[in-house]
């Protein structure tokens, strides 16, 4: 059945998602998922207590958590169906952003398989529309909120604001295609403020989503300051920063199977250089089952994917659950 059901998304995205333009691909996307019930059939679950973990002290029914994308709460009660044991919500600023003008995504295809970039520039309703959104939202899988901010006041109101409505916090420094939060890689000592203040203020585990774009830095100094300021938990990372002359911005971040090598790497590295003090969410390109299993085998403590959702299909978390229970014994 879950083989039956990937071989048709896979026909449905390579005949009808893949060839409309971007704007009409998203749009349907979300509305196929809005309207039909998916999270109500037990076909894209998979229960088995050998599956879950801890995240944070956290309890997690299985590995695998929805990247930050989706900001609806409609979207967000479907994706907890789906399968993830956690799912993220798409970053949160302060005040409402309209995002970027399009074109603000576009799809590209390597050797590595489809996938995507986007300009997307934060484009949410704010803090105070999106807690009202989410505060009757069941959590039937934990909730992680994301957050990004300009300055540390941001931060602490976001966090403040979220905490109370989420099961984990993501404070995000990583995104590479606006003004907000990408800065904060080259301001090692106000990072190191913003985390300490961050974790004062929030009663909720954090995470700290990390750049593939600043190996060194995370490493050297990012890292050390977040557990210093009693963060242990990364998600190494966000899209990685590249030039497309097809956006509006002529820059994005891209994701998908080209990110995979590097996010191996740089989980292989930072598990070696900080032993288990940290947990690490790995994300970056995954879209298959082999995948999953490389990076948990790796030391990752959970993997969490989004372009592999949307060009494999809602059915990918289900394909990933029966890899790792064939290969328990040996994760
Ligand atoms: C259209 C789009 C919007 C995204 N928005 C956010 C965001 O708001 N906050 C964030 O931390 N990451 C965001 N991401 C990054 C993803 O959460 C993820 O880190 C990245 O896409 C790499 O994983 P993947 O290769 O599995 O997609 C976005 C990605 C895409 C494609």
């Amino acid at each position: 059945m879950t083989r039956a059901i990937a071989r048709f998304y896979q026909s449905f995205y390579d005949h009808v998602l893949s060839r409309l333009p971007e704007p009409a691909a998203v749009s349907l996307g979300q509305r196929v998922l809005r309207a039909v019930p998916f999270d109500r059939l037990g076909v894209f679950h998979l229960e088995d207590p050998r599956l879950a973990i801890s995240l944070g002290g956290i309890r997690l029914a299985n590995p695998l958590i929805l990247a930050a994308m989706y900001y609806d709460a409609g979207l967000l009660r479907r994706a907890m169906g789906l399968g993830f044991g956690a799912v993220t919500a798409k970053s949160i600023t302060v005040r409402p952003r309209p995002g970027h003008p399009l074109p603000n995504l576009v799809r590209v295809r390597s050797a590595a398989g489809p996938g995507l970039v986007n300009c997307n520039g934060f484009q949410n309703p704010g803090l105070p529309v999106f807690r009202r959104a989410i505060s009757g939202l069941a959590h039937r899988v934990p909730l992680i909120a994301s957050v990004a901010g300009e300055s540390v006041d941001d931060y602490l109101a976001l966090v403040e604001g979220l905490a109370p409505c989420a099961d984990l916090v993501e404070v995000n420094i990583s995104s590479p295609n606006t003004a907000l939060v990408y800065a904060w890689n080259t301001q090692p000592r106000a990072l190191r403020s913003l985390l300490e203040a961050a974790r004062r203020a929030c009663p909720k585990p954090l995470i700290v989503k990390l750049s593939p774009d600043f190996a060194d830095a995370n490493e050297r100094e990012i890292i050390p300051a977040a557990l210093e300021a009693g963060i242990a938990i990364v998600n190494y990372g966000n899209t990685r920063r590249v030039d497309d002359a097809r956006l509006s911005q002529g820059t994005g971040g891209l994701s998908g199977p080209e990110l995979f090598p590097a996010t191996l790497a740089n989980l292989e590295r930072t598990r070696a250089r900080f032993g288990t003090a940290l947990e690490i969410i790995a994300t970056g390109g995954v879209d298959a089952p082999d995948k999953a299993i490389a990076l948990l085998r790796a030391g990752a403590t959970a993997v969490s994917y989004f372009t592999g959702f949307v060009t494999r299909g809602p059915i990918l978390a289900r394909e990933i659950l029966e890899a790792l229970l064939a290969a328990s014994p040996r994760i």
